[in-house]
């Protein structure tokens, strides 16, 4: 019997700039016998990010993926031969794989501090583990709660509000009682968004004027901002507009992952001085402990109707590279996943 091939996308250059799908090289290569210690784990979905860009870069120290080696990050597979003490074929983990068919695991992650593999409860769906129950729902969840601490009748703006965190995030505050106003980009995106959601707005910000439609979406001005992108002219925007004590969550900086400079920072800081705002960052690994928490309300939430979990689901391994730039040309609707396999046989 002909051995099973690994397809694998090897990173072959740095995305500095832009992403781009010759910056990645395909392999075929036959599939890996995990040795003592080791496991072998079908990939079945991978989660693509823009954080993702900074491991690519090689800016992220343990997490950083080496040249001429498979793309690594966060996905979901099956156990399919193990003599690793504590997995066996058939458990469902989420850990760090990649951009491959099978990823041989010792049981940690690539660095020292990364979580470890993790079982996945056999009722939650891979996809959503990765999108709504991981780093993104977490994310969403304390920075909105914990940091922009939104209160009925509050207005809250936030930005890349049609990617995963953005849209949770939104429908959090949305569920507090918020009246909510979503920036995207794109007119398509927009009337899409707008459609899902049901917000009190949404703005496009390359086809309107921003400044002016916040004025006419929040007459009385912004109480929380959060901060997706890290573009600074918005995040100007929102600082004028601020009400008293309001609060700006800083969460990603998706416009500067690939520069190699950065821009100057915000020129509207001293607004915060006025009006004893506060803008704050949030981590969500930082919340690991109280992850329980946060997947059991997000879960509450979606059986109840009031979030929905916005995935653009890409299929297939070989379109990994196009399906990862499309989260950098604004083209993604909801978490960007890629499915590898629908089962561990195929
Ligand atoms: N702090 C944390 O713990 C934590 C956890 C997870 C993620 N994050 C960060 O949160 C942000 C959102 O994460 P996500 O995974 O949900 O991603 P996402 O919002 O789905 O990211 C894709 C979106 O980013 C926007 N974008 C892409 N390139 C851009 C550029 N050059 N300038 C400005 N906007 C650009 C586009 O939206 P529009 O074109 O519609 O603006 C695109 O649709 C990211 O910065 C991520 O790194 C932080």
């Amino acid at each position: 019997m002909p051995a099973k091939i690994n397809r694998q996308w090897i990173l072959a250059k740095r995305p500095r700039e832009r992403v781009e799908a010759s910056q990645f090289e395909w392999r075929e290569s036959p599939v890996p016998e995990p040795r003592e210690g080791e496991m072998l784990v079908r990939n079945l979905w991978s989660l693509l990010h823009p954080t993702q860009v900074l491991f690519l870069n090689g800016d992220s120290g343990d997490l950083s993926v080496p040249l001429g080696t498979p793309v690594r990050g966060a996905g979901a597979g099956r156990v399919v031969a193990s003599k690793l003490p504590g997995f066996a074929p058939g458990d469902l983990l989420e850990g760090w794989f990649g951009w491959e068919d099978y990823t041989l695991s010792n049981g940690h992650g690539p660095g020292r501090d990364d979580p470890p593999p993790t079982k996945l409860p056999p009722d939650l769906p891979a996809q959503h583990a990765l999108g709504a129950f991981g780093i993104t729902g977490m994310a969403a969840y304390f920075g909105v709660l914990d940091i922009g601490k939104p209160a009925p009748g509050e207005t809250f703006v936030v930005d890349s509000a049609a990617g995963g965190v953005g849209s949770i995030a939104g429908q959090i505050a949305q569920i507090r009682g918020c009246r909510v106003v979503g920036i995207v980009s794109g007119r398509e995106r927009r009337d899409w968004l707008a459609h899902e959601l049901g917000w009190a707005g949404v703005i496009d910000r390359q086809s309107e004027d921003v400044g002016a439609r916040l004025d006419a979406l929040c007459p009385d001005g912004i109480d929380i901002y959060f901060d997706n992108t890290g573009l600074v002219p918005l995040l100007d925007l929102a600082l004028v507009r601020l009400r008293s004590h309001g609060r700006v969550v800083l969460c990603g900086g998706t416009s500067v992952y690939c520069l190699e400079a950065l821009p100057p920072g915000p020129a509207h800081y001293f607004d915060l001085i006025l009006k004893e705002g506060r803008m704050e960052g949030i981590y969500g690994a930082m919340h690991e402990a109280r992850f329980p928490e946060a997947r059991a309300a997000l879960a509450a939430w979606m059986r109840e109707g009031r979030l929905k979990p916005l995935e653009d689901v890409a299929v297939g391994l070989e379109n990994a590279p196009a399906a990862f730039a499309r989260v950098f040309e604004g083209k993604n609707r909801g978490k960007q996943l890629l499915k590898i396999a629908e089962t561990e046989t195929e």
